[in-house]
């Protein structure tokens, strides 16, 4: 694409993207005498997909989206046929293509078949729940823990369950969907304070503590989009200044942060009792899916019988409660693949910024964003990354704000230090050419 069309096609593409916005205060429905309210063509969503597509593809570049792997997805991945250096996969201790835990999770299914074909309370348990959950609460030293089908729905159902009307969420602006699902759902008031400053935490709850009954606080224990931490003992400071509920949602941050990949209370040193809820998923370096709460015995009873996600929904399959407990079990045995990862991740990030390339707070933990600013740019960049053999995400307009349009890198410790200067090198050169 030559400069004057990429310019054109990002003027296409913040036109669209306003229209978008001005339509979600003007609904169909109230514009248009007679809508055909059963057309599914006609919802905001749809059209603004079709906007993408129509946009990607006149400009000829392929959407990034749902790209098809043909293989595992590890440090390489295949893609229609060709390999390609791989940084979309949260696999970040490359554990699912692991033998060992390939062999557990085989085992798994030839004795309990592939489900558990109910929910927990009524089909029974299955020794891999509760070994699963032995091992979840003893990494977090906690009474207990309890094990969900979905990363997503332990949020919604725990955050849900835990708070109502009467009570207040305060989340970190950047937290994930799923704790402001969980908090719509609630009922309770929903307020955020500016990304990692627990000094705007402690002046919001100033003000607004003595309203509400509980108050829950939720923060991430390594931002998803962005790759930087909290200071977590900061913040037990003030949650029990306040007397609130503290949780910390640890989906990158297990398996990652710490000497030896224990999470957040390691790289900060914290004992992790100080946290009143520990959750995290299977997905990313546990190589499986489902999530988990760990926490003290009367928060996860409570759980147990009564969050709607896991009491009305079936329990966790063998072949998901067998890869975490093996790779809960390597990630203990082989502290080796932490520290790949994270000289791998610093690797990237120490690469980006040699280059001159804007990665915001990232503090070289797994994830690396590459902020271009530009949506357009940063789709074409990802098509001409994988034309060179090298996938890796766009993140664009409305999911971020366009300013902060990027590429997303997830590093792994199986990635080798040539992989990533390739990779480096290629962005460079791509870079230099495309300004
Ligand atoms: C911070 C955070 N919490 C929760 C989830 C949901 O987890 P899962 O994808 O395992 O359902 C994600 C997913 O990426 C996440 O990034």
């Amino acid at each position: 694409m030559t400069p004057d069309e990429r310019k054109a096609f990002k003027g296409q593409w913040l036109d669209q993207a306003r229209r978008q916005d001005a339509s979600h205060s003007e609904r169909p429905g109230r514009q248009d005498a007679h809508p055909d309210l059963t057309d599914f063509s006609t919802l905001e969503g749809y059209r603004q997909i079709s906007m993408m597509r129509s946009l990607a593809s006149g400009a000829g570049v392929a959407s990034p989206f749902f790209r098809c792997h043909d293989a595992r997805a590890g440090a390489i991945s295949q893609l229609q046929g060709r390999d390609v250096i791989n940084f979309a996969s949260y696999d970040y201790l490359g554990l699912a293509g692991d033998s060992r835990v390939i062999a557990a999770t085989r085992h798994a299914i030839e004795r309990y078949g592939t489900s558990v074909s109910a929910s927990r309370i009524v089909a029974g348990e299955r020794p891999f729940h509760q070994k699963l959950e032995s091992a979840l609460a003893q990494h977090y030293q906690s009474d207990d823990a309890l094990v969900f089908v979905s990363g997503h729905a332990t949020n919604v159902s725990t955050i849900a369950m835990l708070v109502g009307p009467r009570d207040l969420i305060v989340h970190d602006s950047l937290i994930h969907n799923s704790v402001l699902v969980g908090a719509k759902l609630s009922g309770a008031t929903r307020m955020s304070f500016p990304h990692n400053d627990p000094d705007a935490l402690d002046q919001l709850l100033r003000r607004h503590r003595q309203r509400f009954e509980r108050v829950l606080v939720v923060i991430e224990g390594l931002y998803g989009m962005d790759g930087d931490t909290p200071d977590l003992t900061r913040f037990i400071a003030v949650k029990r200044h306040h007397q609130c509920w503290l949780m910390v949602d640890e989906a990158h941050s297990l398996g990652v942060l710490g000497a030896t990949g224990k999470g957040l209370y390691q790289h900060c040193d914290v004992p992790a009792a100080e946290v009143d809820i520990w959750m995290g998923t299977l997905s990313k370096a546990l190589a499986s899916s489902g999530g988990y709460i760990a926490g003290c015995q009367p928060l996860i009873d409570t759980l147990r019988y009564l969050a709607p996600g896991f009491l009305y929904s079936v329990g966790l399959a063998p072949q998901l409660g067998a890869p975490a407990i093996r790779a809960l079990e390597l990630l203990e045995q082989e502290p080796w693949r932490v520290i790949a990862l994270q000289h791998n991740a610093q690797r990237l990030l120490a690469g980006c910024r040699a280059l001159g390339l804007e990665t915001g707070h990232c503090q070289g933990h797994a994830i690396i964003p590459v902020i271009l600013g530009d949506s357009a740019k940063a789709t074409q960049l990802s098509h001409r990354l994988l034309e060179a053999g090298i996938n890796v995400q766009p993140i664009l307009y409305p999911a971020v704000p366009e300013r902060s349009a990027r590429l997303r890198f997830f590093v792994s410790s199986e990635h080798t230090h040539e992989q990533i200067d390739v990779t480096l090198q290629t962005l460079g050169g791509l870079m230099a050419t495309s300004s």
